[in-house]
């Protein structure tokens, strides 16, 4: 006599095959081994018959149940293997493709001309120093001998914040780095030799301003440094920025309230695409004696001179760009030219 557990076992086989990914062949399972399933109701029909049967076919019953979960075991096996060996057909690997590349990023042009800036003036002996972005009115104008009055502080052009420092002196953003003069001679004794770069705000915005830019200001002061060394330094700083003597440089007489006398410093390329043209880079002058005594130096023995350039102006010419807004709009096409 064949129990109806014996079909179950080619029943089991059968619809194991088929089931074609896991969950198909849990339901499938679930027909044989579940709450609901036919070797759970054999087990439960073996209640009704007397102790010798139930010996008998419940010993059956359970080779065929093992059996069941073997065979199920086995499918589910393969069923792993079948979905590997499928994931590493469609993942193989086209060796021949060119690959994806890191995207390492790159530097800025104007800050690799800051870093180049930093660079020539390090192998002159000059310090470089970063200060704050939001300055008091103090430091950014008065102590550089803008008087109370003064255009340049006007709400125009100048960024104020809504705020006072601890001694009570109107906040703004920074509108030149000329205020880092201040700090940093106050903190260290002469001969006093630095570069302070950073960031500067004005109300100001066309293709050659921007309401954000870069100035260098450079700083030296001792017993001895005349408006001829600030032609000597600058001029060797120009040759070697833009990598070429085939340049001329010019003073040009000024107006800064903390320099006296004051200067623009104008290049010109002797060759090149800009040759011929006198372009503004920079203010400068000999330190104003107010200011030397606003450093807490004595002006009867301390002298020296100061410049702000731009550093949009000097990545401009170096590059041959000609508008500075395209420095901030952040298109890659454009940054990637100045990283290869
Ligand atoms: C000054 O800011 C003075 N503090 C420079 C100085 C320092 C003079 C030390 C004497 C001694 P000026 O406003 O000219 O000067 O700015 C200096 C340079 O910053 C300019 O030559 C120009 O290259 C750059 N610049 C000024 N305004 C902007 C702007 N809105 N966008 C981009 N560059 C600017
Ligand atoms: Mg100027």
């Amino acid at each position: 006599m064949t129990l109806p557990a014996d079909d179950l076992i080619s029943q089991a086989k059968e619809l194991f095959a088929q089931a074609a990914d896991p969950a198909a062949l849990e339901n499938a399972k679930a027909r044989f081994l579940g709450k609901q399933g036919a070797l759970t109701a054999l087990l439960k029909g073996l209640a009704q018959l007397d102790p010798e049967q139930k010996r008998e076919q419940g010993g059956r019953i359970n080779q065929v149940k093992q059996q069941i979960e073997g065979l199920l075991n086995q499918r589910r096996a393969e069923l792993v293997q079948a979905e590997l060996d499928k994931r590493l057909a469609a993942e193989t690997i086209d060796v021949t493709l060119p690959g994806r590349g890191r995207g390492a990023g790159g530097i800025h042009p104007v800050i690799q001309t800051w870093q180049r800036v930093q660079a020539i003036f390090a192998s002159i002996g000059f310090d470089s120093v970063e200060g704050p972005e939001i300055e008091n009115d103090w430091t950014n104008f008065t102590a550089l001998n803008n008087p109370e009055n003064h255009p340049a502080r006007s709400m125009q052009d100048t960024f104020y914040v809504d705020m006072k420092d601890e001694s009570g002196l109107p906040l703004l953003l920074r509108t030149h780095t000329s205020p880092m003069q201040v700090r940093y001679a106050r903190m260290n004794k002469p001969p006093i030799k630095v570069i302070a770069p950073g960031r500067t705000y004005r109300v100001d915005s066309d293709a050659t301003h921007s309401p954000m830019f870069h100035q260098v200001e450079g700083l030296w002061i001792a017993e001895d440094i005349s408006f001829a060394d600030l032609k000597g330094v600058y001029t060797d700083f120009l040759r070697a920025f833009f990598e070429t003597d085939e340049l001329s440089v010019r003073f040009r007489p000024s107006f800064f309230p903390f320099t006296e006398p004051s200067a623009e410093i104008d290049m010109m390329f002797s060759s090149g695409p800009n040759q011929g043209r006198w372009l503004e880079i920079s203010g400068s002058g000999q330190v104003h004696p107010q200011v030397v005594r606003n450093f807490g130096l004595d002006p009867e023995r301390y002298i020296g001179f100061a410049f702000g350039s731009g550093l949009e102006r000097l990545t401009m010419l170096r590059h041959g760009v000609n508008d500075l807004r395209q420095f901030f709009e952040g298109d890659l096409r454009f940054l990637r030219q100045f990283n290869r």
